[in-house]
């Protein structure tokens, strides 16, 4: 844990333990917005785990990871690349929703590096106990996340990176990009995007053999 990061030792053993915690959990100022942390979902033991950012409005609502828009989205990609979602653990970089009031409404605010750091803590935890073979990080905070560091999406995506121990480590765009994007634009990174999901099924399946 790097020295300016709260140090509370290590993150429970269990999943239930630390959907528990991060309800408690107040180590960076998203944790004390109205919001409710999400926890994770999926198989305690998962070949591929999925990293999004922080839980938008409609997974605070919810408390489940991915149920909104990009959700549906990246539902929709993952059944066309053969990967039952059923299978998949799916979370968060940062654990609660980031926003500032406009009006009546929420709108999403991007979490800082150091946030996303310290929320590491927690994804630590997950990754120690699901124990996935792949991680797929979507989007930039979420590789942050994953890899402890930035990295440019463009230059990282199509292949795993590699790591001196642990799952290797893929990375994509963030599905709410696509919904983003207009015409042509939205037609390539669509493709990339299909790519890079066609190429970790493909890995999965090798790693399953
Ligand atoms: N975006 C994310 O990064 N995660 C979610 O759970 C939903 C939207």
């Amino acid at each position: 844990m790097a020295k300016d990061l709260p140090d509370a030792g290590k993150p429970p053993a269990t999943l239930a333990g630390i959907e528990k915690a991060i309800h408690e959990c107040r180590r960076c100022p998203i944790g004390f917005l109205e919001n409710q942390a999400v926890m994770g979902e999926g198989l305690k033991k998962s070949a591929l785990m999925v990293v999004g950012e922080q839980p938008g409005e409609q997974e605070d609502l919810a408390g489940k990871p991915f149920v909104g828009p990009s959700g549906q989205l990246l539902d929709r990609y993952l059944v066309e690349a053969g990967i039952d979602r059923r299978q998949v653990y799916v979370t968060n970089a940062v654990k609660h929703f980031k926003f500032v009031w406009r009006g009546k409404r929420r709108l999403h605010q991007s979490p800082t590096g150091k946030e996303i750091d310290i929320c590491r803590f927690w994804l630590d935890g997950e990754l120690a106990i699901v124990q996935p073979k792949i991680v797929l990080a979507l989007g930039g905070s979420a590789a942050r996340g994953v890899l402890g560091k930035s990295v440019t999406i463009s230059k990282t995506r199509g292949h795993p990176l590699p790591q001196e121990h642990g799952p290797e480590v893929w990375v994509t765009a963030h599905p709410s990009y696509l919904l983003r994007l207009k015409d042509e634009m939205k037609e390539q990174q669509e493709r990339l995007f299909r790519a890079d999901l066609a190429a970790v099924a493909e890995r999965l399946g090798e790693l399953a053999e």
